[in-house]
């Protein structure tokens, strides 16, 4: 069943995000264990935080967990420029009162006078109307600008920055909850997290999702069967348990790759030049190309080469995928994780699996 849109709050307009529960939102035992959890404890009242590494579905979790709480959404993206009037609001400008009283003909009254206009910002909306504050990367804010955050979620008050004519504090709406996402292992452009407001959140780690819910997402995101997509999902999961990059190969490399294979109806196999230059465009650089020479990038590319012939051997789109075929033998990354040369050992292991296909192929062993 679709659920329906929320009804459109035309005060709240531009401010805030009406969202729907999307029907493109993959709900695999993980995801739904992980969305119970914190819709149960954002229903208590307590705000919940997702830390997890690029490309975990953090952004993507909070929304579809905003959207059941059923009310409008305010959407933040922390910034190092942020400051606490960008959140909560400032006196911008003035207003302009000007009287002329000649109601008796003889007497001219004159009064003018301009009082400063104050503004609301998305905070102040959010505690106001009692909105679902989603507050993305907040960690890229510094911590003396999200400092107003803790009378919000504690004492349920937002203080001003700056009086707004009489009100120097509003009391929070009980609809009001928050929705934290968060990097650990963003090192460029963040801050830590201040203890006092970590301890008032509900901290739940996104980590990279299981296979089955990485095969799930790849295969909705770009249209194709879960079997057509394993090969990509499963050489890019190879690669990530390698170790051998600087950024981490993410689901969204996964759907990237996909979303290309389908769009261009590819073979997810060697045999397809084109398949191969977009996963060597996609995974390649993911080395800083700084930090190796042009020995070991050649090395990088060779391993990249040999994942890609290890998860990919050929089968047309939407056959079986390689790694279901080679079943749970098929991690060769995992074993490139604990040995250098890790090339070597995955020609071993397609050598292995040759053999144990019996397709007679010669392939080195050195
Ligand atoms: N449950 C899901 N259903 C469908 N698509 C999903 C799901 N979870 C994640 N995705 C997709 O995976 C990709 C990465 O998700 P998302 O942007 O939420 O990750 P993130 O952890 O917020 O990453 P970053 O730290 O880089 O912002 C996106 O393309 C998103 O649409
Ligand atoms: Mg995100």
């Amino acid at each position: 069943m679709m659920p329906t849109a929320l009804r459109s709050e035309s005060h709240l307009a531009g401010t805030t995000i009406a969202v729907r529960p999307s029907t493109n939102f993959v709900k695999t035992p993980a995801i739904q264990n992980l969305a119970n959890r914190s819709l149960g404890y954002l229903r208590e009242g307590f705000p919940v935080h997702f830390r997890g590494p690029a490309g975990s579905g953090k952004t993507t979790l909070a929304f579809h967990v905003a959207a059941q709480l059923g009310r409008p959404v305010v959407f933040l993206i922390g910034d190092e420029e942020m400051t606490t009037s960008n959140l909560v609001g400032g006196q911008y400008g003035y207003q302009y009162r000007k009287v002329v009283d000649r109601y008796v003909h003889t007497v001219l009254k004159y009064e003018e006078g301009a009082t400063r206009s104050w503004s609301d910002h998305r905070l102040t909306t959010a505690c106001r109307e009692g909105c679902t504050l989603v507050y993305d990367e907040f960690t890229r804010s510094r911590a003396e600008a999200n400092n107003v955050l803790l009378g919000v979620l504690e004492e349920r008050i937002l203080v001003l920055p700056v009086p707004n004519q009489n009100e120097s504090y509003i009391k929070v709406h009980p609809e009001f909850r928050a929705i934290f996402t968060s990097n650990p292992q963003e090192y460029s452009g963040v801050h830590d997290a201040q203890d006092a407001l970590s301890d008032r959140m509900i901290m739940l780690d996104v980590d990279y999702f299981d296979r089955d819910t990485e095969l799930a997402i790849a295969a909705s995101r770009s249209r194709l069967s879960e079997s057509s997509v394993a090969p990509i999902v499963d050489l890019v999961r190879g690669y990530r348990a390698s170790g051998e990059y600087d950024q981490a190969p993410t689901l969204r490399t996964s759907i990237m790759i996909a979303r290309m294979v389908s769009a261009q109806k590819l073979r997810t196999s060697t045999a397809e030049p084109r398949f191969v230059q977009i996963c060597m465009d996609l995974l390649g650089p993911r080395t800083a190309f700084s930090s190796r020479s042009a020995d070991q990038r050649q090395q990088q590319s060779k391993m990249l080469m040999s994942l890609i012939a290890h998860h990919c051997s050929g089968r047309e789109a939407g056959d079986e995928g390689t790694a279901e075929r080679l079943g749970p033998e098929a991690e060769p990354a995992a074993a490139m994780n604990q040995q250098s040369g890790s090339h070597v050992r995955i020609n071993r292991m397609q050598a292995k699996e040759a053999r144990r296909r019996g397709d007679g192929t010669r392939q080195g062993t050195s």
